[in-house]
């Protein structure tokens, strides 16, 4: 069976936001520049962006250009051979192909340990293949919440070749809201409420706008760890 049929719960309807969204850093808001870490979550108040601050986390250039070509040339071939899919219009995921690996060349697997080692509690069973999403230059992730039933409390994410925004909000409060900016070579952490309680959702590029600031999303691949329910 596929992965993502496996891992991906079809939630509800996406959020409506009307109006003007007040965007709340969780440090003195000056813009993308400079990337620090803390500047990479804005949210729908200060209290919700500290309340999750150690839920959520985004690492900027945990990989390096090497190793992100290191991926890319183990992924690419199969890849290639597949078509992106975008006639679904209930699929939680519009404008994507997708594979899972076991085993990796010594680069790669390099990377993932030291992924495994910072994302994840000691201890956690993972689970087997890393996933892998390609989202075409249109593509788009919806809002959804992974299937509690195969994963745990934590997923963790490399995004390779583009910027992007994740978006999380509050399934039972969509007003409550946190954006992610996911920079090309960063590695995202979401644990236990913000993985459980908020949805999330990868930007489609004509919304593709983080705190005021416009991210142009191209194609866009995502290498994603997730563990096993304890
Ligand atoms: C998923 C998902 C996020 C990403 O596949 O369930 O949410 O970074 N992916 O691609
Ligand atoms: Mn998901």
């Amino acid at each position: 069976m596929k992965l993502l049929l496996l891992v991906i719960q079809r939630i509800h309807t996406p959020a409506v936001y009307v109006g003007h969204r007040r965007c709340v850093s969780s440090c003195a808001s000056n813009g993308l520049s400079p990337l620090r870490d803390d500047a990479l979550v804005v949210g729908s108040s200060r209290e919700l962006v500290q309340a999750l601050g150690s839920q959520v986390q985004v690492k900027t250039a945990f990989i390096t250009e090497e190793e992100e070509g290191a991926f890319l040339k183990e992924l690419e071939p199969g890849l290639k051979k597949k078509r992106y899919e975008f006639d679904h219009w209930d699929d939680a995921i519009h404008g994507f192909r997708e594979t899972e690996r076991v085993s990796w060349g010594a680069a790669c697997e390099d990377v993932l340990n030291r992924l495994r080692s910072v994302a994840f509690p000691a201890g956690s069973t993972l689970l087997g293949p890393v996933h892998i999403l390609d989202l075409d230059k249109k593509g788009y992730i919806k809002p959804h919440i992974d299937s509690v039933k195969f994963c745990g409390s934590t997923i963790a994410g490399l995004s390779l070749l583009s910027d992007s925004i994740m978006r999380l909000v509050k399934e039972d409060a969509p007003n409550e809201w946190l954006d992610l900016l996911l920079p090309r070579r960063s590695l995202y952490i979401l644990r236990d409420e913000a993985r459980h309680k908020f949805t999330h959702e990868i930007l489609k590029d004509e919304d593709s706008v983080f705190n005021g600031h416009r991210v142009p999303r191209l194609r866009r691949i995502s290498v994603i760890c997730r563990n096993l329910p304890s």
